[in-house]
């Protein structure tokens, strides 16, 4: 069983997409067991609530040191077992401490078609404004890896969507949102299969 912790800052509506498969079967052998947010007006947050999903509000500011808010948020994720991170339009850069440990376990979406239009800074309207202002004739949406360099990590999931000419950055991101929330549950969904079809956590996630 995939044990999910979801990381947002926003308004969550992946959170929501992913329960949703979740709890119509389209994804099995996940569960997730905790959602977190370094904001704690989170959408995300409230969703989880609602659902019964433990929702913790973490943040830098809590702490006095960086390796102190990474010892928090690790010992959160152990204590709960987590075996996939799930950044869900988390707005912080995840630590390298946090991605040592949970290596090839954590994932991203991203909205465009790495590796165009990612990196540092390429966020939320953004990226539509800088597709729309490149004249590109398709977006879309990718679901990566997380290394260490922002959007760079290898591609697990790609779809696209066509740019129209009439179209503004928020209908065009509006387009690839609702791409997103068919991509995410996908990649999960495969991961949970890829990970029960190979006798679970060969890697040593058990000991997590
Ligand atoms: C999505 O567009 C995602 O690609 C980006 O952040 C947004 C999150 O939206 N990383 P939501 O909070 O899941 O509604």
């Amino acid at each position: 069983m995939l044990r999910i912790a979801i990381f947002a800052s926003g308004k969550g509506s992946n959170v929501r997409a992913i329960l949703d498969a979740i709890r119509d079967g389209r994804i099995q052998q996940a569960e997730i067991v905790v959602v977190i947010s370094n904001n704690s007006d989170a959408g995300a947050l409230e969703i989880a609530r609602s659902h019964g999903i433990p929702a913790r509000h973490l943040s830098r500011r809590q702490f006095d040191s960086d390796s102190a808010f990474d010892d928090a948020l690790l010992s959160l994720l152990r204590d709960m077992k987590v075996t996939l991170i799930v950044l869900a339009g988390y707005m912080k850069k995840v630590s390298d401490a946090i991605i040592a440990a949970y290596r090839n376990h954590i994932i991203n979406i991203h909205p465009a078609l790495l590796p165009a239009f990612g990196g540092q800074g390429m966020y939320g309207m953004r990226v539509h404004e800088a597709v729309i202002a490149s004249g590109a004739t398709e977006s879309g949406a990718t679901v990566h890896l997380v290394d260490e360099t922002y959007d760079h990590g290898a591609i697990l999931l790609q779809r696209k969507v066509p740019v129209d000419p009439a179209d503004t950055p928020a209908s065009l991101a509006a387009k690839v949102l609702a791409v997103e929330h068919v991509l995410y549950p996908e990649a999960i969904r495969l991961i949970a299969e890829r990970e029960s079809a190979s006798g679970v956590h060969r890697n040593g996630m058990a000991a997590r």
